[in-house]
């Protein structure tokens, strides 16, 4: 507008000359401005004014391409070597030296000013032949190893300013039975580290693993290693997490926080030092989103701990990953594309930088990480005098006494857990148990079925994980077939009908008796409609897909004659409002991209039937699903409903058709919301503003609540929702919920968690 005017005023002054100043002038402000925009988004700079340290793994061949120099040298600030320092490349004969590629890398970090991280001293891959080949002597491979640390470390005295000296010594059980532990034993690691330290005092030294991220068996066990090393004064200074994360896994940042926090109190460093987040193909914008989200609260992590702060993702793009090659029908990990153009996650990094240190909802607290939350209510299994008999055709006697429940989220998509319709895929499940067996049937129905896939649990499957004492056991049997082989050793039956519609099973623990224990549990129900991976994993409760690790599992409780309930259940993952990007218009329209940051749940359970709370699969009177996000104090919340009959007209508003949000605002009492459909929400006992907007036809409700100050600062809130279905009587047909329970959240009993996030 202003340039316009200026322009007019211009034509009436006529002044050629005039013109062509102000022409110039403004090119020379617009090309300013432009670049200063470029500027302010520019990854490396952000990064230098927080102090972070952001790199990338390099290979040097690529720095032939100008686009790729570019990228490089302008985004980040410090370079790790992908490949070119590791013993293949560098000690290609016994005698020999090849600095050739490395010296490259250093002399383009000198010229851009960057800093140099060593990549790596001792690991157990990528060794060339010469050293693997010949049978050893002990000692001879010690001066091997001794020499190659003090050769190269010393050759870059000064240019690298710290170097992963060891990486991978561990396994998933142990040390890493490596060559060098095989040959030397587990006191390599400790040498290692002294023989760097006598070449180049002034690097930093860190060791490096996978894996290690979060709290778990395996970065406790790196915990005990380096601090024994630092108690045994090794010169050790850091950590590495690598940081290969998959968005087909969830990932636990309070976790990974607390995990910061306890390498970061033993004075050492933790660097993030390989990252990247892998997405399966194809991928949606929806994966890109939740990817920019993981990138971001890997970086406030390091924003927020003082002794964190080196973020190095492996590799510069998408074009330059290891990772299609590596994990099969994964991509896309990276900041940047295939066209070397910014993706949402480096946008995103950038903007989180910007802000620097924000407020963590996370707790430091391990104690706090592990109390006890308000778990979903275990599953039953009911005792029966006569083993039901396994053949593939159930008799609906011998399962009479078992509850059957739904197997209804699908954990392969980690922010919409929905079940997919009936006809495609559906299944439920019963278990009963006499003395120390478990029985169960499982009913399923799959359009098209295929079992023909060379990675089993690619295939239509079922899956049985339990977890009672020491055992964790995954049984796992594709359709039609028996049990899969594996390391469980109890006795174990499993009959298919001819359809592949029921499977019975039955599994045997190792207990006299079950009675009244309560076990880790799950069961999941795979298809695949005849593509490369699977549709779908549906399972009875949410989760991460990470059953097969055993976590995230549910409970089940051998009810028998007299329970022994115990206190506590377990912690299981809590429903999610996410935090919400946009505010959603309350208006009864829905629409996916509105709701787009929402996690998208299934009503499954009928609370109204204590011993069958599936609908069952022909039953079309009622279904559901909803999503909640947050935003400041506000929740807001969409339901989307089916129902063959819709009544409203009964006196009583809780016998009508409607839905209700259980919140527990203070502890033991719920505020219950209702909104019967077509109707606001009933006045509920809380002040605030709030609102439920109907779809005309009932198919859409969307509504939000404000929460008082105090519960919105918290992170986890008692919560329900459910919707009742009337389908013409004086008492309610059904009563569907997201988890088991006995319809008494109005009491606040049985509720489950929302976990509100920032
Ligand atoms: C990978 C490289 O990215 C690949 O190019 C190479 O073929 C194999 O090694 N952990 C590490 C890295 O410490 O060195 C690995 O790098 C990835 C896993």
């Amino acid at each position: 507008m202003l340039i316009t005017k200026i322009f007019k005023e211009i034509e009436m002054k006529k002044s050629f000359y005039f013109r062509a100043f102000l022409y110039c002038t403004v090119i020379v402000l617009l090309s300013v401005s432009l670049t200063g925009c470029k500027k302010k988004s520019d990854l490396r700079k952000a990064a230098d004014k927080q102090g972070i340290l952001i790199g990338t793994a390099v290979a040097t061949d690529q720095l032939e391409d100008p686009k790729y120099y570019k990228t490089l040298a302008e985004n980040f600030n410090v370079v790790t070597a992908e490949n070119i320092m590791k013993w293949e490349t560098i000690h290609p004969r016994r005698d020999t030296y090849d600095f050739t590629e490395s010296d490259k890398l250093v002399k383009f970090a000198k010229k851009h000013n960057m800093k140099v991280r060593g990549h790596t001293l001792v690991w157990h891959n990528q060794n060339p032949n010469w050293l693997l080949s010949q049978p050893w002597d002990k000692d001879d491979l010690w001066k091997v190893l001794e020499d190659h640390i003090k050769t190269v470390v010393t050759h870059y005295k000064g240019d690298i300013y710290a170097w992963d000296v060891v990486n991978e010594a561990l396994d998933e059980e142990d040390y890493r039975e490596t060559f060098w532990y095989l040959y030397l034993g587990p006191e390599y690691i400790e040498k290692a580290f002294r023989w760097a330290h006598e070449a180049d005092p002034d690097a930093l030294l860190f060791y490096n693993d996978y894996s290690n991220e979060e709290i778990n068996d395996k970065s406790n066990r790196m915990y005990s290693m380096v601090k024994k090393l630092l108690d045994d004064g090794v010169p050790i200074h850091g950590v590495g997490l690598q940081g290969h994360l998959s968005l087909e896994y969830g990932f636990d940042f309070e976790g990974l926080y607390m995990n910061v926090i306890r390498f970061a109190e033993l004075g050492l460093k933790v660097d993030f030092t390989e990252i990247d987040i892998r997405i399966k193909k194809p991928e949606s914008e929806a994966d890109f989103k939740e990817q920019a989200v993981r990138y971001r609260k890997l970086m406030e992590i390091m924003l927020a701990i003082e002794n964190a702060n080196s973020f190095t993702v492996w590799g510069v793009s998408d074009a330059h990953s290891w990772v299609p090659q590596f994990f099969q029908g994964t991509d896309s990990a990276l900041l940047f594309d295939r066209e070397m153009e910014p993706k949402l996650a480096y946008h995103t990094l950038v903007e989180t930088l910007e802000k620097g240190p924000v407020k963590l909802n996370y707790s430091k607290n391990f104690a706090d990480k592990f109390r006890s939350r308000k778990a979903i209510p275990p599953f039953k299994a009911h005792a029966v005098n006569s083993a039901p008999k396994i053949d593939g055709t159930p008799n609906d006697k011998e399962w009479a006494k078992g509850v059957t429940y739904p197997i209804t989220f699908n954990q392969l998509n980690l922010y919409d857990f929905r079940t997919p319709p009936h006809d495609d895929l559906w299944g439920e499940w019963t278990v009963v148990y006499r003395g120390n067996t478990i029985y169960g049937i499982i009913r399923r129905h799959d359009d098209k079925d295929r079992t023909d896939h060379k990675l089993d649990y690619e295939n239509d499957n079922i899956e049985v994980f339990f977890h009672l004492g020491d055992i964790f056991a995954q049984l796992r049997s594709i359709v039609g077939q028996g049990w899969e082989p594996n390391s469980y050793e109890g006795e174990r039956n499993i009959a298919w009908n001819k359809e592949g519609t029921v499977c019975e099973y039955s599994v045997t623990l190792p207990e006299s008796d079950l009675t009244g224990l309560i076990a880790g549990w799950n069961i999941s129900l795979s298809d695949n409609d005849g593509k490369d991976n699977r549709d779908h994993q549906l399972y009875p409760i949410t989760g991460q897909n990470d059953g097969w690790q055993g976590k995230n599992l549910g409970t089940i409780q051998f009810v028998g004659n007299s329970p022994r309930v115990p206190e506590k259940s377990r912690v299981v993952m809590p429903f999610i409002a996410a935090a919400a990007s946009d505010t959603p218009e309350i208006d009864g329209t829905f629409s996916e991209d509105e709701w787009m940051d929402a996690i998208k749940y299934q009503f499954a359970y009928n609370q109204l039937d204590s011993m069958n709370q599936s609908v069952g699969f022909n039953n079309n009177a009622i279904s559901g699903s909803w999503g909640i996000v947050r935003k400041d104090n506000f929740l807001y919340g969409f339901v989307l409903r089916k129902d063959a009959k819709t009544v409203t007209s009964n006196d009583d508003p809780e016998l009508n058709d409607n839905v209700a949000v259980y919140l527990e605002i203070e502890d033991g009492t719920a505020v219950v919301f209702r909104s019967v459909v077509g109707k606001d929400w009933e006045s509920p006992a809380l002040s605030g503003s709030h609102k439920a907007q109907w779809s005309s036809d009932g198919s859409v409700l969307e509504f939000v609540i404000e929460l008082p100050e105090e519960a919105a600062s918290r992170k986890m809130l008692g919560f329900n929702i459910s919707l009742s279905d009337n389908d013409g009587g004086d008492k309610l047909d059904y009563k569907l919920y997201s988890i088991t329970g006995e319809n008494k959240s109005s009491e606040a009993k049985g509720l489950a968690e929302l976990e509100l996030q920032l």
